[in-house]
């Protein structure tokens, strides 16, 4: 095993190293799709969280989001029993694993656990960039169908969630999120979207009913810890209904949900997003195939955003082997390929990117 710098800061402050391993990939967790009486089932009984601050180049400067503290998904773990676990290098996936990867959750372990835990930073880039369509458009998420590729914390999905929880009216959006290890969707993807509920306009008659102890501030800028009820579980339910908001998880490799997508009815998406998917050469051909699939079937052009820094230390993974992949006339079906247009770019430092993604 060896360490290359990513760069990353987690929350603006602390660089990161990750870790990763030579790349005979062995893929240890299968394919699976969560439901979400599952994902509701592995709520604990509270939830803390604090406040992730993510600068906008638009008017409103910045929007911050909830997100559940890592330590208390670590206490989660150990309080249903999962503190006496093998050690991290033993290939074992969801829960088993996640306790060790907790400690150390920017190490990448190649086909067991893919760093998901953590927010990394162009997850930020690509809400930033996402808000420019909102500022335009103030209901454009509205009737969308998304897919968030290797979500990790899921902070664009969770970004755009919150802005569908704060319409009124039906807004007929499917929001689909996929992290290689279920226990990412289970501890923190799934928590972090209660938590975008709970800030919003849409928990208010259920804050309204709830005890007070049970009720923090629907402030996401105040650190805090949220009570998981049945009554708010099924107040979630009861809105994303009438929001009309379809919300769909799932875990495993890419190449798992390319082959669900394909034998799926309705596979069209109208945004596909992903951020820092890009590191591992190897695994460029599996995520292009997703990406070229979930794009698949659109009556309009799908805006297909990849965030990534423009270069992976140590690894050889970055923006230039991801475009010569894409361009590779192979990689997908058909002898079609991928063409990436840089629409967003920070030099300094770490360069970093957002590439639009279409298929010639
Ligand atoms: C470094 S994390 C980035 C997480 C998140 N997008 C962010 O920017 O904060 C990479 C993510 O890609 C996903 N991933 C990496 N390789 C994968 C593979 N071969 N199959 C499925 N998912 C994979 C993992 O789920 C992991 O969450």
């Amino acid at each position: 095993m060896f360490k290359f710098d990513f760069g990353i800061e987690d929350d603006g402050t602390e660089p990161l190293q990750a870790e990763t391993a030579p790349p005979e990939v062995l893929q240890s967790e299968p394919f699976a799709e969560l439901s979400l009486s599952q994902l509701l089932e592995s709520l604990p009984p509270l939830i803390s969280y604090s406040p992730l601050l993510i600068p906008l180049s638009s008017s409103r400067k910045s929007v911050t989001l909830a997100r559940r503290d890592l330590f208390d998904a670590r206490f989660q773990l150990i309080s249903e029993g999962h503190g006496d676990e093998p050690p991290v290098d033993t290939p074992a996936p969801t829960s088993t694993s996640a306790l060790g990867f907790l400690d150390a959750p920017s190490d990448l372990v190649p086909g067991v656990y893919e760093g998901g835990l953590k927010t990394w930073e162009c997850s930020l880039d690509l809400v930033g960039y996402l808000d420019s369509f909102r500022d335009a458009d103030s209901s454009y998420f509205s009737g969308k169908r998304v897919l968030e590729v290797g979500c990790g914390t899921g902070i664009p999905s969770v970004y755009l969630l919150s802005y569908l929880f704060s319409e009124n009216s039906n807004v007929n959006a499917h929001v689909h999120m996929q992290d290689y290890n279920a226990s990412v969707l289970e501890l923190i993807t799934f928590p972090n979207i209660i938590l975008a509920w709970y800030m919003s306009p849409s928990s208010a008659a259920y804050r309204a009913a709830a005890a007070d102890e049970e009720c923090p501030p629907g402030d996401p800028t105040i650190p805090g810890e949220l009570t998981i009820t049945p009554a708010l579980k099924s107040a979630f339910t009861a809105s994303i209904a009438k929001l009309g908001i379809s919300l769909a998880f799932f875990s495993g490799p890419w190449e798992g949900l390319t082959t669900y997508l394909k034998s799926s009815v309705e596979t069209k998406h109208d945004l596909v997003l992903t951020s820092e998917t890009i590191y591992r050469t190897e695994a460029l051909p599996a995520l292009i195939q997703l990406l070229h699939q979930a794009c698949a079937d659109a009556q309009s052009r799908p805006l297909c955003l990849v965030a990534a820094k423009v270069l992976y230390f140590g690894v050889g993974g970055g923006v230039s082997e991801f475009v010569r992949a894409l361009r590779s006339k192979d990689m997908v079906d058909k002898g079609s390929s991928g063409t990436a247009e840089s629409v967003w770019e920070r030099k300094v430092g770490v360069g970093r990117k957002i590439m639009r993604i279409d298929w010639v």
